[in-house]
C-alpha cells in the first residue's frame, strides 16, 4: 500500500516546508526512516562520507548530487571547464575552434580564472600582458559576496603570493583559498546599472545527462549606477549584484528587490536591440549552462538517489555575451519580496514534482523521464538519450563544424522561436 512520504530538512524555509505540507507528505526526523530530505551541502557531505555515510535505499532521494562540488565550488568548476575544454580540442571537436590568436570561439565562457595561491605566477604573467586590467578575488568556500574585492594592482595581492616574505601566512591561511577572475568590466546596464542572471537548472542524472531549464528566472540589480572607474573599486555597491550585498544599500527598494523578471529582460531586449539577437543572447546562455554541465558529467558520481536544482549566476556583457560566473549547489530561498516568494514556492513545487513524481513514495529506479505535463514552469534543457535516438541530425550538423547553440540558427531551422529545439 501507498503510504505518505516522510520528509526532513536541515533548511528551514517556508517556501519547502508549505510544499511538504501541502503534499500531505509527513515530517520526521533525519533519524528516522524518511524518504525525502532536503539538505544542506553541510549535511549532504556526512551523508556521502566514508565514516559516517548512510546507506540510502531505493526509496530515498535527497536533493544533492554527493559531489556537487565539482561545479559548485569556483575552483573546480573552472578547473572542469578548462579540462573539458582541452579535451574537445584534443577530439578535434568543432566546438574547440580556436581564433587566430588562440582563443576558443565558442568555449570562451567563463572569465579567465586562476588559483590562488597556486598559480600565482600564472596570474602575474597574465596580468602583466594587461596591468591595466580589473581582477576580482574571491573565496572559493563562500557565497553571498563575502570576501570577495577587486584588484587592480599587484601589490593587493601579495600575500597570495607563493615565495613571499609572508609565506607562513600563506600556509596557515591555504584553506582559504581563493580564484582570482578577469573582472568583466563591461557588464551591460540597464538603468546605468549592472545585474546578473539568476537562473535555476535542475539535474535529474548525469549519465545520461537530463537537464530542465526554469522559465522563471530573474535578474539581480545594483543599487548604485555602475562605472569601470577604479576610485569606486571598493564599492560592492556598485560591482556585486548579490542581493544579500545589495539589500544593506541605502538605495535598495523592498518592494522590487532590485529584481527584474528573465521575461522582462526579453522584452527590454527584444526591444532595445532586437528580436535576433535577444534570441541568440537566450540560445547562448542556453548552451553555455549545457556546456558547464557536460565538463562536470564524467566526473560527476551519478548516485540515483540525488537530484540537483542549481542557480547558475550570469553576467551579460556590452556586447550581449553571456558570461558564466558561478554555480550554486544551494541557491537562496530566501524570499526578499512577496513575488520572489512565490516564484521560489514554485521553484520548489515543480522541482519536487519532476524528482518526487506524483508525490508518492520514491522508487530511485525510475526513469526519470517525467511526462511533459509534469514540468511545470520547466522545460527540457538537454536530454542526451534523446540528443542521440530522435535526432541523429543534430550530431551531424555538429559534427560538421557548426556548432549548437550559435549563429541563432537553432529557433529558425524547427520553425520554433523557443531556445529549447535542439535538446
Ligand atoms: N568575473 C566577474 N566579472 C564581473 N562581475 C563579477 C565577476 N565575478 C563575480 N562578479 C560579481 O560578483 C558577484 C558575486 O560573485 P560570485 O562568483 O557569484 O560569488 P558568491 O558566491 O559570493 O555569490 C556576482 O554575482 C557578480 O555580480
Ligand atoms: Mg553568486
Amino acid at each position: 500500500m501507498a503510504g505518505k512520504v516522510k520528509w526532513v530538512t536541515d533548511i528551514e524555509k517556508s517556501v519547502l516546508i508549505n510544499n511538504f505540507e501541502k503534499r500531505g507528505w509527513i515530517q520526521v526526523s533525519e533519524n528516522e526512516d524518511w524518504n525525502f530530505y532536503w539538505m544542506s551541502v553541510q549535511t549532504i557531505r556526512n551523508v556521502f562520507s566514508v565514516e559516517t555515510g548512510y546507506r540510502l535505499s531505493d526509496d530515498q532521494i535527497v536533493n544533492h548530487f554527493p559531489n556537487h562540488y565539482e561545479l559548485t565550488r569556483k575552483d573546480l568548476m573552472v578547473k572542469n571547464i578548462k579540462r573539458y575544454r582541452k579535451e574537445l580540442e584534443k577530439e578535434g571537436s568543432p566546438l574547440a575552434e580556436k581564433d587566430e590568436n588562440g582563443k576558443y570561439l565558442y568555449l570562451d565562457f567563463v572569465p579567465v580564472t586562476f588559483m590562488l595561491p597556486a598559480d600565482y605566477n600564472l596570474f602575474v604573467e597574465e596580468f602583466r600582458k594587461n596591468p591595466s586590467s580589473t581582477w576580482i578575488m574571491k573565496p572559493c568556500g563562500k557565497a553571498q559576496g563575502k570576501g570577495i574585492f577587486l584588484i587592480n594592482k599587484l601589490s593587493q595581492i601579495k600575500k597570495w603570493s607563493r615565495d613571499s616574505k609572508t609565506s607562513t601566512f600563506v600556509s596557515q591561511s591555504s584553506k582559504e583559498a581563493y580564484v582570482i577572475s578577469l573582472y568583466i568590466n563591461n557588464p551591460l546596464l540597464i538603468g546605468g546599472k549592472k545585474f546578473d542572471l539568476r537562473l535555476y537548472v535542475l539535474v535529474s542524472t548525469y549519465r545520461p545527462l537530463r537537464c530542465y531549464m526554469y522559465k522563471l528566472g530573474f535578474c539581480r540589480f545594483c543599487t548604485v549606477k555602475y562605472t569601470p572607474s577604479t576610485s569606486e573599486l571598493d564599492n560592492m555597491f556598485v560591482h556585486l549584484t548579490n542581493v544579500a550585498i545589495q539589500k544593506h544599500g541605502d538605495d535598495y527598494n523592498h518592494i522590487h528587490g532590485g529584481k527584474w523578471t528573465v521575461s522582462n529582460l526579453r522584452l527590454y531586449l527584444e526591444s532595445t536591440r532586437g528580436k535576433e539577437v535577444t534570441s541568440k543572447l537566450f540560445d547562448e546562455i542556453h548552451w553555455i549552462i549545457v556546456q558547464s554541465l557536460k565538463a562536470v558529467a564524467p566526473v560527476m558520481n551519478n548516485d540515483k538517489h540525488c537530484f540537483e536544482c542549481y542557480g547558475y549566476d550570469i553576467i551579460i556583457d556590452d556586447k550581449l555575451k553571456p558570461w558564466l560566473i558561478e554555480v550554486n549547489a544551494s541557491p537562496s530561498l530566501t524570499s526578499s519580496t512577496a513575488n520572489d516568494r512565490i516564484l521560489k514556492y514554485n521553484l520548489i513545487n515543480d522541482t519536487l514534482n519532476i524528482a518526487v513524481p506524483n508525490g508518492e513514495i520514491p522508487d530511485c529506479k525510475w526513469n526519470k523521464s517525467p511526462p511533459k505535463e509534469a514540468l511545470g514552469n520547466y522545460e527540457v534543457l538537454y536530454d542526451e538519450e534523446m540528443a542521440q535516438s530522435e535526432m541523429p541530425d543534430r550530431d551531424l550538423r555538429s559534427r560538421s563544424g557548426q556548432p549548437m547553440g550559435f549563429k541563432g540558427n537553432r529557433a529558425r531551422d524547427s520553425g520554433k522561436s523557443g531556445a529549447l529545439t535542439w535538446k
